[in-house]
Parts: C-alpha cells; structure tokens; sequence
C-alpha cells in the first residue's frame, strides 16, 4: 500500500516528515504526539508544536478535527497509535534489515559492541542502538534510552538503512518491550545475556519483569537464531525458552562451551569449544562478563553462518566499550571505571578484579535515586564482599535525598568500619586516590559513560574518568 493511503488509517492525509513526542523537534510537517508521562504531559505542549510547524496533533484527550491547517486526532491509547504510525511510516526499510536485538538485565550494552565490531569486520555493514549512543558509521547520535521510543528509534533504523548499513545490533530493554516500543519490527536474530532482579520499580514482579524479556521471542523472523547464555540459572530452566524452536547456547556446558578463561586489568583471554573444535580468544577488553559478552555475539554471527574464525578476529578487533571495565594504570595504582549498578553486575565485576594481581580493592559507589530502592542494601552486600575499603557515595540522586539512599545502602553493608561514607562523589574519588598506595585497584562503579550526574532535576557535568585522571594530576 502506498505510504500516503497507510497514513488514512491514523487520520493523515499526509505523509509525516517526522513523528515526535518533544515539541522541540518538531520540524514542518510533523506529527505530535501528546504523551502523558511520569513528570510531564504532553498535552501542555500543543501549542508549542503547532508553533514549530506539527501538521497534526495526536492525543488521548484532544478535541477531533480539523483547525487552522492542524489536524487533531483523539485516540483511545497513544502509545499504541504511536507505535504503529511510527511503524507504518518507516516499515519499507525496516522490513528489509537484519536485526539483531541483544535482550537482558546485563551485558546488552558490551553485547552490541561485540555484534557490531564482528559485523563490521566480516563486511556486513553494522550499525548500533543502545545505551551509550546510537551509531551508524562515523555517525554517533546521542542516546536518552537503552532502547529509544519508536518514533526516534525507527527514523535512526531507516536513516541506517538508506546509508547502506542493512544490519542493527540493537538493545533491546524490558522497558521498551513491555511498551511495545520495537513494535512491528522482525529479528534475525537474538541473544539473551542474564536475567537477574533490576528495575523491581517498574515492573510489577520478578515473574513480570521476566515474561516481558520474553515478548523478545515472539519478534523472531522465522524462528531466527535465539542464542542462550547457559549458566544463568533463570535462563537455563525457562520454559518458554525451551520451547523455541532454534536456540543456541554457551557458557560453561552448551553449544559453545567456555574452557580456561584469563583476566589481567586490560586483557581476558579464553578458549571454547564448538563442534568438538577449540578456539582461542584473545580480547583487548577484560572482565569476567567480556567473555560471556563476545561469546554470545560470536554464537549469534555463527548461527547466522560466518565461519567462527572471522566471528572470532571480529571480537577481537573491538578496542573498548565505554564505562565498561575502562581501565587506567596511574603509576602502580589501576583504577577501573564500570557502568555496574545492579547486585549482580557488581558482584561479577568485583568477583573479575579479584582475580587480577592486587593489593587492597577499594571500591567507590552509590545508588541511583528515584529507582529501585530494593536493590541498595544488595548493592552493598556484592561491594563487601570483595572489597577491603568501600565508600558509598552518591550516583544520580535525582529528587530524593543522598543520605537516605546511602542508608539504604549501608543496610546491606555488616562490617561498617571498612566502609567510609562520602556523600559528594568528587570527593570520594578524591579519598579513594589518596588512600591508594602502590599495587592497589580502585573500582569506581554505576557511572560508566556517563558525563553527567543527576543532582535534583539537575544535571550537572561530571565524569568519573576526567576526575579520576585530574586528582592524580593534582598529586604530581
Ligand atoms: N554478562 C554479564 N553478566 C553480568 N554482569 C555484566 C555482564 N556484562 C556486563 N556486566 C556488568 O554490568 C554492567 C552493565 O553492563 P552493560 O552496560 O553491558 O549492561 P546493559 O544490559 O546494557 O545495561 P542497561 O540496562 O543499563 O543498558 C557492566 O558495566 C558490568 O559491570
Ligand atoms: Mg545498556
């Protein structure tokens, strides 16, 4: 069907040049639509959007019609009507791409790095959506969302498409399928990295949050290739995964089985076995979860028939992944900075570190506010056990208040005099370096990439890397 009769089906007599839900973006010939969300509605932007050129407003609680040259058009669920428009409007490349959705509580993010480092390499043009940024090429557009809403998300697909890059290592959070945002889209296939509790805010329970990471498998293409990290309990024993019709798994039993593993601060290294064959994989990433990571990224390119030896140089290619097991070595001190902020992910990170040549572990980190709070007092029982001083600090307040995230925190922590508590995170940062002597880690944890910390409704610049490098520089 043409693109221009599609649109009749939302009340358009008009093909979109854009669909937003920012008044600010809104270009000439724009849709908008009005969202209700947790801190603002969408309806009180109208205006602004007409201003800025929106040909037609969409909303639950608009008045139908037409005025002024705007059409208005009222619908019972936005979302919905937001979704599939986006959809609908972009659907001629999108049905055309392959594209490979990277699902879990950890890992997605160093997953489609992996993807995109193996594709690229093998000449399939690759690009990427996620939580750091959304890359096409040399592109980089900034990232709000692990997975952007589908209006944002389809138009950076389509632009990938019509810039030759027919392949999409994509993100793919509980959030995003939950709402439907991938709505209408077809994989070719998929990884599923872990499951463990996070985001217990939003979802209403353990059962919920992981029936909507399985929504991921009714967007399989022909039962595309769903590859399955084995040695994640929840995983392992899902009934609805072992129902699929093509799963491939890894970890230490499955269809690629991990064998000896070797972490140093910038290195893992390990080999596995595929069809009675041994392959070695030397990584210029370290972390325990660099294995797990590029192992599911290689099972995925094999399924899809690259010979395990490209797969393989592919992954090995990738350089970094930023805020991921980032580290630097100043003088006899290696700091590593990581994106960590869920029981699990801190545990793993912190059970990676003490397998490295190390002194003390000192690990710097907080909680993020306005989320989850169930998971602090576990976040502070991972960081004990392995470390020899810790020091809770703030991560992104938000509105609530710094204190009591930190007391929710220390709540899981038994033995509070290893534990120093500095509220302001440039000073903690400050206490860890100084407290350092030679051959000591400093971990500092939750923050990864980001260049910002959220203080209030403010967002402030701040980057753990630049703050680290600038308190050694100060001690020179
Ligand atoms: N396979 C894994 N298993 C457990 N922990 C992991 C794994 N991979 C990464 N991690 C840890 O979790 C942190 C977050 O990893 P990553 O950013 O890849 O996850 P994500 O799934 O993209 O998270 P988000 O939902 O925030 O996008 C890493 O910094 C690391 O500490
Ligand atoms: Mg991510």
């Amino acid at each position: 069907m043409h693109l221009q009769n599609r649109m009749k089906k939302y009340g358009l007599d008009f093909s979109p040049a854009s669909i937003e839900m920012d008044s600010r973006k809104i270009i000439p010939g724009s849709v908008f639509v009005a969202v209700k969300g947790r801190f603002y509605d969408g309806h009180d932007y109208i205006s602004q959007a007409i201003e800025n050129g929106a040909k037609a407003v969409a909303g639950e609680m608009v008045y139908p019609g037409k005025r002024k040259g705007v059409i208005f058009v009222k619908t019972p669920k936005i979302s919905e009507y937001m979704n599939s428009l986006a959809y609908d409007l972009y659907r001629a490349n999108l049905e055309k791409m392959d594209l490979f959705g990277v699902t879990g509580t950890n890992g997605k993010t160093s997953t489609v790095y992996f993807l995109h480092s193996i594709f690229n390499h093998a000449a399939q043009k690759c690009s990427l959506t996620g939580t750091v940024e959304n890359l096409i090429g040399k592109e980089h557009i900034p990232s709000v969302n692990t997975t952007p809403f589908a209006p944002e998300l389809f138009k950076i697909l389509s632009r990938s498409f019509d810039l030759g890059f027919h392949t999409c290592a994509m993100e793919i959070s509980s959030h995003s399928l939950k709402e439907d945002r991938i709505h209408g889209l077809e994989f070719s296939g998929g990884i599923f990295t872990n499951i463990t509790a996070d985001h217990m805010d939003y979802h209403e329970s353990m059962d919920d949050y992981i029936n909507s990471k399985m929504l991921i498998l009714s967007k399989m293409r022909n039962s595309a290739p769903m590859i399955i990290n084995m040695d994640d309990p929840l995983l392992a024993k899902n009934e609805m995964i072992k129902k699929y019709a093509n799963t491939v798994t890894f970890g230490q039993k499955g269809d690629f089985t991990i064998k000896e593993t070797s972490l140093s601060s910038s290195n893992a290294s390990y080999t596995f076995i595929y069809q009675t064959k041994s392959y070695d994989v030397e990584l210029k990433l370290s972390g325990s979860f660099a294995v797990y990571n590029s192992l599911g990224a290689i099972a995925l390119a094999v399924a899809k028939g690259m010979s395990v030896k490209t797969a393989v140089e592919g992954a090995e290619k990738l350089e970094m992944v930023p805020g991921r097991f980032q580290a630097i070595r100043m003088g006899n001190i290696t700091v590593i900075v990581d994106y960590a902020h869920t029981p699990d992910a801190l545990e793993k990170l912190l059970a990676s570190v003490k397998q490295l040549q190390h002194e003390s572990i000192i690990t710097v980190f907080g909680a993020g506010g306005d989320r989850d709070n169930s998971k602090r007092p576990l976040m502070g029982k991972a960081v004990e056990k392995f470390s020899d001083l810790l020091i809770v600090t703030s991560d992104n307040p938000r509105t609530e208040d710094p204190e009591h995230i930190i007391d929710d925190i220390l709540k899981g922590i038994s033995d509070t005099a290893a534990c120093k508590r500095i509220t302001d995170r440039r000073e903690a940062i400050r206490y860890a370096v100084k407290s350092a002597k030679e051959g000591d880690i400093i971990i500092i944890a939750g923050k990864g990439h980001e260049d910002y910390q959220i203080l209030g409704n403010k967002k402030v610049h701040f980057s753990d890397l630049e703050e680290v490098k600038r308190i050694f520089n100060e001690n020179k």
